[in-house]
């Protein structure tokens, strides 16, 4: 697929949007274009790359990363030996994609019971060489630069996928199927516990996530990558255009918008795409139908690239970006 370059994820009205992007890219001389890049990282459905490597506990996480694109990510932005930080690591699938490929992983996660998944995870997927590359550490994303220590401003690439600042669970479609909730109120956004950030909404969740961003600018080397995996959603009728905000965020944190890549969920198969869409997404679009709503299934992520300083992609992001 030819590189090719893209106006910045334009930014829409909705209701839960907040100002703090008042600036972004807000340059006088309009949007500046980054290069895009698409990677089919589902030609492998999510079970698939998990199944017989993962521990089996990380079913019980509702929000993981691919683990094909968490590898893509670590490979494309750092080199090995680097320093890979995740301030939101769930089940540890950066970390444990991380040191599979020799670099050395960190891992911060506000809840304990995933921060011990993601333990459990490395133990479970890594040989004890590749074990001793990652540490996983129980707090929140915006300490970062006192749980990190001495490693704190020598960070090569952050790898991360925040909550995504609407609902997600578990499902329990026996128990839906019963007339009653469709996910267990305490596993709705990956804790019972309000302070956990998959609970924050509109402006609380703009300023929630720019705090996190300004704690990953102070933990990153000069030059120093930021990669997020973002994903559009729609709520009543709205769009919630993450991406264009996660961008907005990041550059008053003071990082340079580098690229933007789709990150493919769906399969490539004899030139069709063929779509992976979960039973919660295949109910929501059919309901959404329903409404009258012009809808589709969304079958990838946005995955934002940023750099600490005013640095340039690297030689071989750039080739990658023309391979594909
Ligand atoms: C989208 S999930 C990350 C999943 C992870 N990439 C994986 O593959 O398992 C976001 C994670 O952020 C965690 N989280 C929420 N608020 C946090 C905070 N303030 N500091 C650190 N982690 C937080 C949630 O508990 C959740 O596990």
């Amino acid at each position: 697929m030819a590189t090719t370059t893209t106006p910045r994820t334009p930014t829409r009205q909705d209701p839960d949007r907040q100002p703090a992007d008042a600036n972004h890219s807000g340059s006088q001389h309009g949007p500046r274009p980054v290069p895009l890049a698409v990677w089919p990282v589902g030609q492998r459905s999510a079970q698939y790359q998990r199944a017989g490597r993962y521990h089996p506990g990380c079913t019980t996480h509702p929000g993981k990363m691919l683990p094909d694109l968490a590898r893509r990510i670590v490979v494309e932005y750092s080199q090995p030996g680097a320093l890979v930080v995740d301030p939101m690591a769930g089940t540890g699938t950066t970390l444990v994609e991380a040191a599979l490929v020799g670099r050395r992983a960190v891992g911060v996660e506000l809840e304990a019971r995933w921060a011990e998944l993601a333990r459990a995870n490395a133990e479970h997927v890594l040989d004890p060489g590749a074990r001793a590359l990652v540490r996983v550490l129980q707090g929140d994303a915006t300490d970062l630069a006192t749980l990190l220590g001495e490693d704190a401003g020598e960070v090569d690439l952050i790898c991360t996928s925040p909550p995504y600042a609407c609902d997600v669970g578990n499902l329990d479609t026996t128990n839906w199927g019963a007339g009653h909730n469709l996910c267990a109120t305490a596993e709705r956004n990956y804790s019972a516990d309000r302070a956990n950030l998959g609970h924050a909404r509109g402006p609380m969740y703009a300023q929630a996530m720019a705090a996190v961003y300004g704690a990953c600018r102070a933990v990153l080397r000069p030059g120093g990558i930021l990669a997020v995996v973002t994903k559009n959603t729609r709520r009543k009728g709205h769009l919630f255009d993450l991406a264009g905000l996660t961008v907005a965020l990041a550059e008053a944190a003071g990082f340079t918008y580098l690229q933007h890549v789709i990150a493919l969920h769906a399969a490539v198969r004899d030139g069709d795409l063929v779509a992976r869409p979960s039973f919660w997404q295949r109910t929501q679009t059919s309901k959404a139908a329903a409404r009258g709503e012009a809808v589709h299934l969304v079958v990838h992520e946005d995955l934002c690239v940023f750099s600490a300083g005013p640095a340039q992609l690297t030689s071989s992001s750039k080739e990658t970006a023309r391979a594909h």
